[in-house]
């Protein structure tokens, strides 16, 4: 744990605590109930809320940062959405994913927290769910409850979030981020052990990064493939859907995938975010260049990467019952018919009518493009691989393929930058 601890807000708040503890530990914060007869512990050691009326966690009462963030998050009225359709009860089919529960921890008791022992503390998702009990800790604050950052079907985030009215930890295992710590293994890579890759591909070494506003990046034990915890800060930072942005920002999926400060003679790593902004590729001196596409344009397409890559469809029940689909594996038409290669071009349909021959027909034109600058580089004679228009050439073939969407991210720019290049290297 203490290897992503470093947010300011643990160092400020924590120590803010310890400075005003008196010999009575369970003072410090000064919380009392709020005259309810139950205290905690709870069966199981879970400690719940110390003031029920003002959702006021025990945990919160020294570590009032996490307690202050976590009180305007989703999980901190998940009891209330129950109530509000009459499913306040502590029956197994709601009860343990909306309240304290064995979900999210190491307990393994089907009973625990709130199915258990029915009582207004032990409501909402709240700390202890990720933390597990905290009785333990309060006796000794060196003892810490330590949450799990690994995520799968039964730890973490996945044991609530999955199943068919959400299956995130589903999708997510599908989506190649649940790889990520492993990527170019097979080539005998180590992302994970190189502090210039890891902050790209661990969920540790991403958070730190974060955290630092992109100073620090660093190495850990037990690396985590790019999960839920990193994009989602699970204390909640004001962000909608609790989402991770470094700095200024203004694209979640950008922070890992642009191209960096690459410069021509260089390769463009995963230049996504470039392209889309109108920045990547070569501008051969002289000659005019369109910018970003309707697809990049913040204002006209403010979700950017997420209006088409977060494909999104509802439950649907009756006698044979369709799972929902939360756009977390992350394709942007993702096939919804394997034997006839049907697709779902459902978040493109917004703007566009003619969905279905859109996608086909610019990869037509464009992919062709691509080949014909392929085969062209291949004929420019050694002596002149040095020049500015080989170079500048080779780098907007390789941004039109590393940026992997066929020209869609930016179709004018990318289609000109392609054209460019062909009349340079014709001009050679
Ligand atoms: C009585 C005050 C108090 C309460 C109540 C309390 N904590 Fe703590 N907690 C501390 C202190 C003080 C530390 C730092 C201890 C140290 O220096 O090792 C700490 C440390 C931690 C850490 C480790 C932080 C790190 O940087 O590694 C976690 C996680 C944590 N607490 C979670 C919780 C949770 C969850 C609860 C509720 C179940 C809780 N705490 C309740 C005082 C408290
Ligand atoms: C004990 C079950 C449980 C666990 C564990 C859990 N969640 Fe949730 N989460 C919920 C429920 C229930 C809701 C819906 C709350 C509501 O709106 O009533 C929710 C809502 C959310 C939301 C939506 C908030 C919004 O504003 O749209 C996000 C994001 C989220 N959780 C992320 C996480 C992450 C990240 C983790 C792990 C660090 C996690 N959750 C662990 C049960 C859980
Ligand atoms: C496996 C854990 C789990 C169980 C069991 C569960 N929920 Fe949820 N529930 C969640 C999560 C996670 C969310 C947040 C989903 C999101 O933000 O997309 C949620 C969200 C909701 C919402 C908010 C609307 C929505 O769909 O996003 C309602 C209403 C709800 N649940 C009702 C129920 C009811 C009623 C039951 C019992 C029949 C139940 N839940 C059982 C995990 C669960
Ligand atoms: C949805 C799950 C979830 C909930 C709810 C949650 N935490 Fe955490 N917490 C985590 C995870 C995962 C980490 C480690 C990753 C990180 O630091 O973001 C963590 C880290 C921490 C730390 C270590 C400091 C740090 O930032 O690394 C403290 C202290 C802490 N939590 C306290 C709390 C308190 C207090 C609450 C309730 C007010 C709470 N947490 C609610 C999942 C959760
Ligand atoms: C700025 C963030 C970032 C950094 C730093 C980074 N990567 Fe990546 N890496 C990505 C992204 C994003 C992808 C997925 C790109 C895609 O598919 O277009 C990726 C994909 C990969 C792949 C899979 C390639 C493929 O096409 O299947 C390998 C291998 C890889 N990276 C290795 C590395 C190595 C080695 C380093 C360190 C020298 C590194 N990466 C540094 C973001 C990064
Ligand atoms: C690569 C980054 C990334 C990863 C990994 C990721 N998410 Fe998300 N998630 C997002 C983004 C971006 C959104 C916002 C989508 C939007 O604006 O509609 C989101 C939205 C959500 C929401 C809110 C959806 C809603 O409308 O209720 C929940 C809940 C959620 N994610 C849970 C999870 C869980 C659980 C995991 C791990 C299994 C996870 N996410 C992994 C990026 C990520
Ligand atoms: C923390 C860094 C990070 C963030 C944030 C991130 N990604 Fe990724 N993404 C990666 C890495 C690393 C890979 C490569 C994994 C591999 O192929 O081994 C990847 C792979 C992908 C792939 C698969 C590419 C392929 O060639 O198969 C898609 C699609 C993708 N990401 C989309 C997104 C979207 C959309 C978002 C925002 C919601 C996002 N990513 C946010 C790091 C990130
Ligand atoms: C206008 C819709 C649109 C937007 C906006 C968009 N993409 Fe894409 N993206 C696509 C399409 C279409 C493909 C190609 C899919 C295919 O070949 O099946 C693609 C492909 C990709 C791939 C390669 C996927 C693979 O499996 O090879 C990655 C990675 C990616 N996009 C990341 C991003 C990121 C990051 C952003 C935001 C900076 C973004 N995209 C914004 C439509 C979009
Ligand atoms: C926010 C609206 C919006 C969304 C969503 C959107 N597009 Fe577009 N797209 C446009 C506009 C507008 C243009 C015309 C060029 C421009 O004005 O930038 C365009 C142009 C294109 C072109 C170039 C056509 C040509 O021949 O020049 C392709 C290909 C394309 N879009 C594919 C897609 C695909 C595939 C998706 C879904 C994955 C998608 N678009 C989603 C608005 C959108």
């Amino acid at each position: 744990m203490s290897e992503q601890a470093t947010g300011w807000w643990r160092r400020v708040l924590v120590v803010a605590c310890v400075a005003t503890m008196t010999s009575a530990m369970w003072q410090c914060g000064g919380g009392s109930g709020d005259g309810s007869p139950e205290t905690g512990p709870f069966p199981d050691g879970f400690l719940g809320l110390v003031n029920v009326s003002q959702n006021v966690t025990q945990c919160g009462e020294c570590h009032a940062n996490e307690q202050g963030r976590w009180a305007l998050t989703g999980h901190a009225v998940a009891f209330d959405t129950l109530a509000a359709i009459g499913r306040e009860s502590s029956e197994l089919s709601c009860a343990p994913c909306h309240n304290i529960s064995e979900n999210g921890n190491t307990l393994m008791d089907p009973m625990a927290g709130f199915v258990g022992t029915p009582v207004a503390e032990l409501h909402n998702v709240q700390c202890e769910n990720c933390h597990g009990p905290g009785a333990m800790h309060v006796a000794d604050v060196k003892d810490h409850p330590d949450a799990s950052i690994t995520v799968s079907l039964n730890d973490g985030c996945g044991e609530c979030h999955q199943a068919a009215h959400h299956p995130f930890v589903e999708e997510w295992m599908e989506s190649a981020h649940s790889e990520s710590h492993l990527s170019g293994q097979a080539f005998g890579l180590n992302v994970a052990g190189d502090p210039a890759c890891a902050y790209c591909h661990v969920t540790q070494s991403f958070i730190r990064f974060v955290e630092t506003d992109g100073d620090e990046q660093i190495i850990t034990t037990n690396p985590e493939p790019i999960n839920c915890v990193a994009c989602h800060d699970p204390h909640g930072n004001g962000n909608e859907h609790q989402v991770r942005v470094v700095g200024d920002e203004p694209i979640v999926c950008g922070q890992c995938h642009n191209q960096g400060p690459t410069m021509i003679g260089e390769t463009p790593h995963h230049p996504q975010r470039d392209v889309l902004l109108g920045e990547a590729g070569f501008e051969f001196p002289g000659e005019v260049f369109p910018g970003a596409s309707t697809h990049g344009d913040l204002t006209l397409n403010p979700d950017i990467c997420v209006t088409c890559h977060v494909v999104t469809r509802p439950f649907q029940g009756g006698e044979f019952p369709i799972p929902a689909q939360v756009g977390h594996t992350f394709e942007p038409i993702p096939v919804i018919d394997e034997a006839t290669e049907e697709r779902d071009f459902s978040n493109c349909a917004d703007c566009h009518a003619d969905t279905a021959t859109i996608f086909t027909a610019f990869r037509a034109e464009i992919d062709p493009l691509a080949a014909e600058l392929g085969t062209a580089l291949d004929a420019v004679p050694e002596a002149k691989r040095g020049s500015e228009e080989y170079q500048g050439a080779l780098f907007n073939l390789e941004t039109f393929e590393n940026d992997k969407s066929h020209g869609v991210h930016n179709p004018s720019r990318m289609r000109r930058l392609l054209e460019a290049s062909l009349e340079k290297l014709s001009e050679l």
